[in-house]
């Protein structure tokens, strides 16, 4: 089994952006911290994460015997890379903001170089260890194209004055995962696509994701220079709750439906999501057209 033909498959394109955060606050959604930190926990695990999609994906690509799927994956891996140096620049900025991230940061490369690396295997279990891999990246990529509907969905953000940039940058990646959203999946079901397997994948990914989550968000709300001396230093169930509620961040049951989506044996992510969405967003995003025109000049708004 292979790319699902009976949904509008779009030929993916890695986009060459460039977004400008010299100007960012570490409150990029002004008076709100909580939801700009909750949020910002992609720039800690994204760039060594999409790396590890990006490796993962490159040896499994000789292993694919459908020129279309294999197609896709190349559309997947180029993609991907470019999100990962793009959320590298946003991380690089809130160290140079005084946000010092080490710690977290290094445990996230642990996890992705060591814990989740090719662990020098040979043979049928190197390429066990590989689909298992394959299996937990499709499970993390049904969160990534959940979440890439909700910001391209999300007007509360506007509302609050978010940085454009950041909502920009976040946009677009949102975009991308929805447009890609087949990809990991299909990999999956031509590779093994035993439904255990990939329930198996998912409640691991779901709960370790969700534990990175929780203590990437404290870390940056314990670490924020200006944060020094408030209470909104410790974040708190209550601030997620309340800036959910808001719309300012995902909701649980976001996340709660996600999974019991995932748990049926029909599942396919093209029946969730909406490309024309993302197509639409990705057709006026301020750094996609840059990136079309060539940067001709710097993205508009960009201080470059
Ligand atoms: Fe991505
Ligand atoms: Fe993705």
């Amino acid at each position: 089994m292979t790319a699902d033909p009976t949904e509008d498959r779009i030929a993916l394109q890695a986009r060459d952006v460039r977004f400008d955060f010299t100007e960012l606050r570490t409150d990029w959604i002004p008076g709100e911290p909580f939801a700009s930190h909750l949020i910002d926990v992609l720039h800690l695990l994204l760039p060594e994460g999409e790396r590890w999609f990006v490796d993962v994906f490159s040896r499994a690509l000789p292993m694919v015997r459908d020129e279309a799927l294999a197609e896709d994956v190349r559309g997947f891996i180029g993609q991907e890379a470019v999100h990962a140096t793009s959320h590298q620049g946003a991380l690089d900025h809130l160290v140079e903001a005084g946000v010092d991230v080490t710690r977290f940061v290094e445990q996230v490369e642990w996890i992705f170089k060591e814990l989740l690396g090719d662990r020098g295997l040979t043979g049928d279990a190197a390429r066990e260890w590989l689909v298992e891999r394959v299996g937990l990246i499709a499970a993390i990529e049904h969160f990534t194209a959940v979440l890439g509907s909700w910001i391209l969905d999300s007007a509360a953000l506007d509302a609050a004055g978010a940085d454009p940039h950041m909502l920009d940058m976040l946009r677009w990646h949102g975009a991308e995962e929805v447009e890609h959203r087949n990809v990991a999946h299909d990999l999956y079901t031509h590779l093994d696509g035993r439904w255990l397997r990939r329930i198996r994948a998912m409640a691991v990914a779901g709960p370790a994701l969700a534990k990175l989550w929780v203590d990437g968000t404290r870390h940056l709300c314990a670490r924020d220079p200006h944060l020094r001396g408030t209470p909104q230093r410790r974040a708190r169930l209550r601030d997620y709750l309340r800036d959910s509620r808001r719309g300012l961040v995902p909701g649980p049951w976001l996340f709660a439906r996600a999974v019991l989506t995932y748990l049926s044996p029909r599942f396919h992510p093209a029946a969730h999501g909406d490309t024309d969405a993302a197509v639409a967003y990705l057709a006026i995003s301020p750094a996609a057209r840059a990136a079309e025109a060539g940067h001709a000049g710097p993205a508009e708004g960009s201080a470059a």
